[in-house]
């Protein structure tokens, strides 16, 4: 869990950084910018769910960090008009746990699991009867006593899972949801449509070239454009008269190591290594992790999939390779 990428924004994260994510979450589909096709299919799957009177089908989420997954689950509760329920995959670690959980919700709560695919696999498997019909069975008796299995009658619920990696999942968990939805970076415009929002909550100015600096900086990711503004907000405060500026958010995300092209690092870093020390690629996924001192996992989930829709680097069956646009980039630096 501690495992946080050594990405400045990610590190420097805060308990203050966690409140204002909570402030700037959307809260209905209409506040919710981007990912079209997703919220066209989900406002049709929630009307036609209201109005048969039945909780919505379980829903599956994946994506990278901050595209706004945890945000999707709030919104589906709230649509819905029901309760939620919160938890991930590494709070749960029994069987017993996860029935008092279930056993508690109200008919027709979502019930949010983050980070799915980390469910221990005992745990799991409580899961597919609660999904599917929704009853478990629970064992009673234990240490030589006669053991009995007891039918539990649970109430229709709504599952809505989370991952960064949905190649994890295992298939008779992956087979049980409905819904099954990637999300995807969000484009510049999206992006800046979200910072402009967010400044309005928070009662900051910025202008459209200033909200448009920070979206091209923000890795196609809602969060890190939210933590942006938080930071050049300051700056903006202290050395620009409170108005963020496109001059502004130059001078605040250079200070932050963030780049024109929105990589950070440790995007540069992982880019300057394949092409340093292995001239380029081919090069495994767990050599590089260990190169950069990073967890590989982080490495898969969290810088890679930017990189690659952004065509810095190649996936190859012999490994990672940098493209012509990562030796432009890094012969910048
Ligand atoms: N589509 C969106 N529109 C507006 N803000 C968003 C959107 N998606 C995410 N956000 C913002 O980004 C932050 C991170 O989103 P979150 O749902 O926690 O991401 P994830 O669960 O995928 O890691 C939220 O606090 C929210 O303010
Ligand atoms: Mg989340």
């Amino acid at each position: 869990m501690n495992k946080m990428p050594k990405r400045m924004i990610e590190t420097s994260f805060t308990a203050e950084d966690e409140k204002i994510e909570t402030t700037l979450r959307p809260q209905f589909l209409k506040d919710y910018i981007g990912q079209e096709k997703l919220k066209s299919n989900l406002s049709v799957y929630i009307k036609a769910a209201l109005q048969r009177g039945e909780p919505l089908d379980h829903a599956l989420f994946f994506g990278p960090p901050g595209l706004g997954k945890t945000t999707l689950a709030g919104i589906i509760a709230n649509e819905m008009g029901v309760g939620i329920k919160i938890t991930s995959g590494p709070a749960i670690e029994k069987p017993g746990e996860l029935a008092a959980i279930l056993n508690n919700l109200q008919p027709g709560d979502v019930l949010f699991i983050d980070e799915i695919h980390r469910l221990p696999r005992t745990v799991e498997e409580v899961l597919y009867p609660a999904m599917e019909d929704f009853q478990i069975d629970i064992i009673i008796g234990k240490n030589g006593e006669s053991t009995k299995s007891v039918r539990l009658e649970l109430p229709h619920f709504t599952l809505i899972g989370a991952t960064t990696r949905s190649g994890l999942l295992s298939a008779p968990l992956r087979d049980r949801f409905g819904l099954n939805e990637h999300l995807e970076y969000y484009s510049h415009d999206e992006l800046k449509q979200i910072i402009l929002n967010s400044a309005r909550k928070l009662s900051v100015e910025i202008t459209d070239d200033g909200a448009m600096e920070m979206a091209k900086r923000s890795r196609g990711t809602p969060r890190l454009a939210n933590r942006m503004l938080k930071r050049v907000r300051d700056f903006a405060q202290i050395k620009f008269d409170g108005v963020i500026t496109q001059e502004a958010a130059e001078y605040a995300l250079e200070l932050m190591k963030v780049d024109r092209d929105g990589l950070d690092e440790l995007d540069r870093n992982y880019l300057r290594m394949i092409i340093k020390n292995f001239a380029g690629g081919p090069v495994g996924i767990d050599t590089i992790a260990a190169s950069l001192g990073e967890d590989s996992g982080t490495i898969e989930d969290v810088c890679e999939p930017y990189l690659l829709q952004n065509g810095y680097i190649n996936r190859t069956p012999k490994g990672r390779v940098a493209t012509d646009k990562a030796y432009d980039h890094i012969g910048l630096i």
